[in-house]
């Protein structure tokens, strides 16, 4: 490589960790800059750092306004990941920046672990856990759990991960019911999924799982008035994003045994803070934002987002845009 070359590529900030993979191709034509911490840069950093990038892959960070006009020579933000409410898509579309996403690539993995986080709450898999790694085997005799089969999983959000949790519950024979603002009604065909209101899929459901992007429409959808509604055997996981819940809410629910327990991905406040009373509940299973964080899913959705860079630091169109209306424009 000559040096001039070095000069002249565009700049690329990726801030949080990608598969090698990835970054290789990322470089073959641009100047890649990694975040070298396990730590999410601060704003002040970022700041920093997006001054004369071309274009970022963004892991959690919050991309604001602000960041935006920190960053003049900026032509695209690749969400790594499905989810991009951490990212002012508004101003991006106003600056003509695109906006791409990783969907349908991890899809499989946030549905295997939301059945994780099923089949461990309803067989009591970390608490078994503790059971056999602390001698109690023999000595006292361990809880019995809950067959899934038979029960009824409402799925709330039916687009293509809720799609893949119902795959999953159709091989354990459970009954489905969904709740969404558009009729999916090819779910309904294939996997006799019913349309219900939230209401009714509260009532009914023995595990209520969340597939709703946030949006100002979906923040704290289910709050106290939504759980008291839920069966006092009937579980709640969420693996989409955390203040879709009222989290207090969710506390009381659970410490007053309103309902039998939550699988929970994601939080109101990511990592989780300390003092956070939910860490002391035995009915919760709780798992670090992990939902696609597998090899393979991880790889795919690196590859995804640096194809997309790599389409729009060579003046092409990227392939997984949000905001649709800069194609439109051109
Ligand atoms: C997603 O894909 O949005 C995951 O939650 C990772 O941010």
């Amino acid at each position: 490589m000559e040096i001039g070359d070095v000069l002249t590529k565009p700049k690329v900030l990726v801030t949080c960790p990608i598969a090698q993979q990835a970054t290789q191709k990322l470089r073959e034509i641009a100047e890649v800059k990694l975040n070298p911490s396990a730590h999410p840069f601060t704003k002040e950093q970022l700041r920093k750092e997006v001054a004369d990038i071309n274009a970022i892959i963004l892991g959690a960070d919050k991309f604001d306004e602000e960041l935006m006009a920190a960053a003049p020579r900026l032509k695209m933000i690749a969400r790594y990941g499905v989810g991009y409410d951490n990212v002012d898509v508004k101003t991006a579309t106003s600056r003509r920046i695109f906006v791409t996403y990783t969907p349908s690539v991890l899809s499989d993995a946030v549905a295997d672990l939301t059945f994780a986080l099923i089949l461990a709450l309803s067989r009591r898999i970390t608490e078994a856990d503790s059971y056999v790694k602390s001698g109690k085997w023999g000595r006292s005799p361990f809880p019995l759990g809950l067959d899934l089969a038979r029960k009824t999983l409402g799925i709330v959000g039916l687009g293509h991960i809720g799609t893949k949790v119902i795959e999953r519950a159709r091989a354990f024979n459970m009954s489905i019911i969904y709740y969404d603002i558009v009729r999916n009604k090819q779910a309904e065909e294939k996997y006799g999924a019913k349309p219900v209101t939230l209401k009714e899929l509260l009532k009914q459901s023995d595990y209520v799982s969340l597939h709703v992007p946030l949006t100002e429409k979906t923040e704290a959808l289910i709050g106290k008035n939504e759980l008291a509604l839920m069966k006092s055997t009937a579980f709640l996981i969420n693996t989409s994003r955390g203040p879709i819940l009222d989290q207090q809410a969710l506390y009381e629910a659970l410490k007053e045994k309103k309902i039998a327990g939550a699988g929970l991905d994601v939080f109101q406040h990511e990592p989780i803070e300390s003092n956070e009373p939910m860490l002391k509940l035995s009915n919760v299973v709780l798992t670090p934002h992990m939902g696609s964080g597998t090899v393979e899913t991880r790889l795919a959705m690196a590859l995804m987002a640096v194809d997309d860079v790599i389409r729009v630091l060579k003046g092409k169109d990227p392939t997984n845009v949000v905001n649709i209306e800069l194609l439109e424009r051109r």
